[in-house]
């Protein structure tokens, strides 16, 4: 899979350095508050794990799963929740962990849906951000890496549902071009 996407646009290193960061951010901020860290699942998985082991606080661990896309790379401007929490969230501290957000669609939906639950505070973070890509105005309260408008997967992210355990982000672009060059 490394020989498809050759270089990747964020390495694993990057990753690593930039979560710890986060961890410690996050860790700092909600120091005696009641954090609830909410992955939204597919794409946050990877992302996920390793942040909530580098924010030190007691917190709980939850997961939403959502569909928002169709199956390629094209938005479907849906979001239908597939699996919901499993604990009731009112008077909590509720960090939404994403993957990427894009349109932005997806996580107005989550915080138009969760906040009916009166948590106490409910931000966002999210490893990835493409702004140019945004149709709807939302409060990104950490986000990992800024990228321009390219499809990436690897690192929790897919295309067509590939491509998720690639251990760093790639863009898809670039394996398109490997695939013509070797063709
Ligand atoms: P939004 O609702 O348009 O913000 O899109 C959010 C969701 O779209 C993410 O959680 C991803 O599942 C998917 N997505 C958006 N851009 C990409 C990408 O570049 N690669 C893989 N998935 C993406
Ligand atoms: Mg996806």
């Amino acid at each position: 899979m490394e020989r498809i996407f050759g270089r990747p646009i964020v390495t694993q290193e990057q990753m690593r350095t930039r979560i710890r960061e986060l961890g410690r951010q996050i860790a700092s901020d909600y120091a005696g508050k009641d954090l609830v860290l909410v992955g939204v699942l597919k794409g946050a998985y990877a992302f996920y794990a390793d942040l909530a082991r580098a924010i030190r606080i007691p917190m709980q661990v939850e997961f939403i799963v959502v569909t928002s896309y169709g199956p390629g790379k094209k938005s479907s401007g849906k979001v239908k929740v597939v699996s919901d929490l499993t604990e009731p969230i009112a008077g909590k501290d509720v960090l939404l962990v994403e993957d990427i957000v894009d349109s932005g669609l997806t996580v107005q939906h989550l915080i138009k849906t969760l906040s009916k639950r009166k948590p106490r505070s409910l931000k966002v973070c999210t490893l990835l951000s493409k702004p140019e890509r945004r149709t709807v105005d939302v409060d990104l309260e950490y986000v990992g890496f800024k990228i321009p408008n390219r499809f990436v997967v690897g690192y929790g992210l897919d295309y067509r549902q590939q491509y998720r355990n690639l251990p760093y982000l790639a863009a898809l672009d670039q394996a398109d071009e490997r695939e013509q060059e070797s063709a």
